[in-house]
Order: structure tokens, then C-alpha cells, then sequence
């Protein structure tokens, strides 16, 4: 046998992980930051999943966080959209990454924001705060959301306009994707909102759906649990908030073994 001490974490490591490799780093403001990956050929997920992901530490110990992944199932390479916490134990590392530096990948993806998640309907409303939209920014590059659904709305509430990362995505560069482009601009609606300065869409989504401006402003019927299914992404408040008022009107919470009117998932922070 040829065990050695050092060779040990490596391997277990190894069975947990990927080792991938940054291809690029994006930041947005100073406290939010996307970067892709390489992509392991074996690596499966569906559209709205999360994974581990992080750094190795100098001891060789891993420091991951479960981050939502922003990048279609066919793509070659991962997408990860981050927020910078300053004393966050892996952001504050994670941050200053490079092309070229590796990072971990876990091997598992998982998660409730998946279309097996929710009964049939006519139109599903991707509702994210912060960065809770990167789950939809994988969703709205899958041909089958189209396919279910007769419309897809995605919306983004962030504190300043700074902070909607990722527009001209959604505004104009969708559309040409060559597999959904076509299907998007027919059934896609882009809305975001914001809370703490002046834009053309303001306040809490929540608010914008109990008052109902949200639908006038789109053009469609109130929430309806018959047709109308959702999933969510956002802070634990923004979770709890959401729920009370779909339970007030009738939603039933799904999961991936059972489907229900609505699937939800917190977007992970430190
Ligand atoms: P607000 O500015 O009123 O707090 P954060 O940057 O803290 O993650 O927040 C992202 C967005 O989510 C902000 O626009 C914030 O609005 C909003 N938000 C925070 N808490 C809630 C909640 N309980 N319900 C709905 N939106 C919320």
C-alpha cells in the first residue's frame, strides 16, 4: 500500500467534488460578482438546481456554500451568480477569484426549483430577490418551460438599480438565443422592481402583488392557484412573506415528489 497522510484529503475530496476551473469573473457592484466554470462532461442537473461550491483552504479542507446554477443544462461550462458578505467566510475569499484559479464544484446538484415541482398551468411567474434570480436565469434557457407554459413572467427585486444584474440579459440578449430566443419572445415578461431609489417598476414584490399593480402593469388576471404557478427565490422574509400570501389564496407548496402550485427555495448567503 502507498497511502500517504497528504494523499488522503485529496481523495476524499475527489469523491465529493470537481475540481473546476474559472473562466470568467464579472463584477456588478461591489457586492455582487458572477464567474463560469469549466464544466465535468458528468456533471448532470436540471434547469433551477443548486450545487456545492467553493474553495479549497490552504489545509486543504473544503469551503462550500450551495449556489444556484445560472447556466443551461447544455451549456459547457457552470455559471454562479454571487453576493460579496465582507466577513462571510467564503464570499470574502471567493470574491477575488481569477481566470485560470480553481474552484469546487460539488457532485450532487439538487433542489425544489424544478418544473417536476409544479402541476400543470398557463403561466408561471419566476419571482427572485437579490441573487434569487439565478435559479431563473438557467429556467428561461430551457426549452421545456416554454413548452409547459403559455407565459413566463421573471421578476427581480434589488434595493438600487445597480443591483439588476443581469437586464440586458433579459432584455435584449435573450431573444437571440438560437434554442429559446423565438419561444422568449413570445411568452417571456422581464419585471423588475426597486425598493430604495426611483425606477419605472418600485417596492417589494410582494407589495406589488397584494396591491395588484404587478398584474396591471403586465396585463394579466390576479394569481389564480387553477393556472398560475410560481416559484420563489429570495431571503428567508421574502420567503415567509410570499408563502402567507399564497396560502391566503389557496396555493398548495409543491416538491419534487409531490407537485404542487408553487416551489420555493432560499437563496443562500455568506
Ligand atoms: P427592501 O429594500 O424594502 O428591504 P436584500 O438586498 O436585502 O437581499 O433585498 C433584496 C430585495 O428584496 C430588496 O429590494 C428588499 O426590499 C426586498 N425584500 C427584503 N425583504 C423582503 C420581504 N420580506 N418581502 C419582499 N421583499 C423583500
Amino acid at each position: 500500500m502507498t497511502d500517504t497522510p497528504v494523499a488522503k484529503p485529496a481523495r476524499r475530496l475527489d469523491a465529493f467534488f470537481y475540481i473546476e476551473t474559472v473562466t470568467w469573473v464579472r463584477h456588478w457592484t461591489e457586492s455582487l460578482f458572477s464567474f463560469r466554470t469549466t464544466r465535468s462532461p458528468e456533471l448532470r442537473f436540471e434547469s433551477g438546481q443548486f450545487v456545492m461550491v467553493g474553495l479549497q483552504l490552504p489545509d486543504g479542507r473544503p469551503l462550500v456554500r450551495a449556489y444556484s446554477i445560472a447556466s443551461s443544462t447544455e451549456d459547457k461550462e457552470l455559471e454562479f451568480y454571487s453576493i460579496k458578505v465582507p466577513d462571510g467566510p467564503l464570499t470574502s475569499r471567493l470574491q477575488h477569484i481569477k481566470v485560470g484559479d480553481q474552484v469546487l464544484v460539488g457532485k450532487k446538484p439538487t433542489g425544489t426549483l424544478v418544473l417536476t415541482g409544479l402541476r400543470p398551468g398557463k403561466r408561471l411567474y419566476l419571482v427572485g430577490t437579490g441573487t434569487g434570480l439565478a435559479p431563473w436565469l438557467s429556467l428561461v434557457l430551457d426549452p421545456e418551460v416554454y413548452a409547459r407554459f403559455e407565459a413566463v413572467v421573471v421578476t427581480h427585486t434589488v434595493r438600487e438599480v445597480g443591483d439588476l444584474s443581469y437586464r440586458d440579459f433579459f432584455e435584449s440578449e435573450l431573444v437571440k438565443d438560437p434554442r429559446v430566443g423565438a419561444s422568449a419572445a413570445a411568452k417571456l415578461r422581464y419585471y423588475p422592481s426597486v425598493t430604495r431609489e426611483p425606477f419605472e417598476h418600485n417596492g417589494r414584490i410582494t407589495d406589488l402583488i397584494t396591491s395588484g399593480k404587478l398584474f396591471q402593469d403586465l396585463g394579466a388576471p390576479p394569481l389564480d392557484p387553477k393556472v398560475d404557478r410560481l416559484m420563489l427565490c429570495g431571503s428567508p422574509d421574502f420567503l415567509t412573506d410570499m408563502k402567507a400570501i399564497l396560502a391566503e389564496r389557496g396555493y398548495e407548496e409543491g416538491a419534487v415528489a409531490t407537485a404542487g402550485d408553487y416551489v420555493l427555495e432560499k437563496a443562500f448567503v455568506s
